[in-house]
């Protein structure tokens, strides 16, 4: 392993039995975490060429058991983030589709850095289980059309474990170290067809629209290659999405938003990937038959039934989704303080997803445990003017000392500018 390292320190190419050494190494306990941290630092400065991107995804795929859906009929999707804050489309977007008709088979993970993770937001509602085995999986998907499940020890157990390194090592954001993760886990569990929400801007892992398109391109080859269909949709993540940032009140929002009252930006998104979807899947032939669909599924309340569904089948307590008021709620609140007058200009999401993980939402190492309840409503957003001493946003923590800390990193959070700012568009560009 020293070897290896050194290779990837001196900015030499890996050979694909070299990584499949790593990856094999790694899995079985034979390479301890500080070399792979040592590695995963060097593979961060001095990048990874195409074919040693595709090593990685092809041996952290086969690093455990690999899921067959072939014999649910239909087109099955999934889709994917990757990451930002804020972000509960999956949620949302799960039972949508679902509800169409469409099998959603969907494998998530949890936070990284200082973004949320679907599973940690879904384990929010009591007794709800992540873990399943891959036959449960499929029954599932096959009865309910829906399922989600973790990686468990056995599915794509490499990008579990680097995923955790990476996590407290600063890591996240490569290119091909985020390439090799998304694709091993979607290719693993395996969706014929997969939308990737791929975020960009200051919350987001991938900071600029260049950098977003190669790792689109990469995800697009290596799914083509593997015979599947792939759609990257290049979004924002400027600002959080929605007005929730942490675990239970996520999750309350994304019901307010699958009962048609969520927040513009983020019900916006829903219905554009949403639409990527059910194309996808053969179930519509356009975007805007696609947004009609899935607007009338939640108008006609069959994609919120479709979201207690899943809470049922997945042994989560259904009345905490049909009466949120009984989600965890943290202790005690406190409001956020404008400092200044004006617009706000900028909203780092950034910042705001370390304000939440400051307040207990995420993890600070991999072994942090997470209060389910902590965390962030934001009340304004970029665009709105504020007074000084308006509230800006309310805290939610157990425990008062974690505001003082939030709070370092709230003031970082906003910009103010005295006219009124362009907003960033939600929506950048769609490859396939
Ligand atoms: N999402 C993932 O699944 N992996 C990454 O590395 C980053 C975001």
């Amino acid at each position: 392993m020293i070897e290896l390292i050194k290779k990837k320190r001196d900015g030499h190419v890996l050979s694909d039995i070299d990584i499949n050494t790593i990856i094999n190494g790694f899995v079985k306990g034979e390479i301890p975490d500080y070399q792979v941290s040592a590695w995963l630092m060097a593979v961060f400065f001095q990048g990874m060429n195409d074919d040693e991107t595709a090593a990685l995804t092809d041996a952290m795929m086969r690093s455990g058991d690999m899921i067959d859906l072939s014999d649910i009929p239909g087109i099955k999707v999934d889709k994917h983030s990757t990451g930002g804050v804020g972000d509960k489309t999956t949620l949302i977007l799960a039972p949508l589709v679902a509800a169409a008709g469409v099998p959603v088979a969907k494998m998530s993970g949890r936070g990284l850095g200082h973004t949320g993770g679907t599973l940690d937001k879904l384990e929010s509602i009591a007794g709800f289980k992540v873990e399943m085995t891959a036959q449960e999986f499929i029954d599932k998907v096959k009865k309910h059309h829906i399922a989600i499940c973790s990686q468990n020890n056995k599915l794509v157990p490499a990008d579990k474990k680097l995923y955790a390194l990476r996590d407290v090592t600063g890591t996240v954001d490569n290119i091909s170290l985020i390439a090799s993760s998304v694709m091993s886990k979607k290719l693993a569990c395996g969706a014929d067809a997969i939308v990737i929400d791929l975020k960009v801007g200051d919350g987001a892992f991938i900071k600029t629209i260049a950098d977003a398109e190669k790792l689109a391109e990469i995800m697009i080859s290596t799914a083509t290659k593997m015979n599947r269909k792939l759609v990257a949709v290049i979004t924002g993540m400027e600002e959080p999405l929605g007005f929730a940032i942490g675990n239970a009140l996520e999750v309350k929002e994304a019901i307010a938003t699958l009962r048609g009252h969520g927040p513009e930006d983020l019900t916006k998104l829903c219905l554009e990937l949403g639409s990527h979807m059910l194309m996808l899947s053969g179930k519509t032939h356009n975007h805007d038959e696609g947004v009609a669909l899935l607007k009338s599924l939640i108008h006609n309340g069959k994609a919120f039934d479709k979201f207690v569904e899943l809470v049922d089948i997945q042994g989560g307590q259904t009345d905490m989704v049909i009466h949120p008021e009984l989600l965890p709620q943290a202790k005690l609140t406190h409001e956020y303080k404008s400092k200044a007058t004006g617009y706000i200009s900028h909203l780092s999401a950034m910042d705001i997803g370390l304000a939440s993980v400051r307040l207990g939402a995420g993890r600070e190492t991999k072994e942090s445990l997470i209060d389910y309840s902590a965390g962030i409503i934001l009340t304004k957003k970029v665009g709105d003017h504020v007074q000084m001493g308006d509230t800006l946003a309310v805290l939610h923590a157990n425990d008062a000392v974690f505001f003082t800390k939030a709070e370092e990193y709230m003031n970082l959070a906003y910009t103010f500018s005295e006219t009124k700012p362009d907003k960033q568009p939600l929506i950048f560009k769609t490859v396939k």
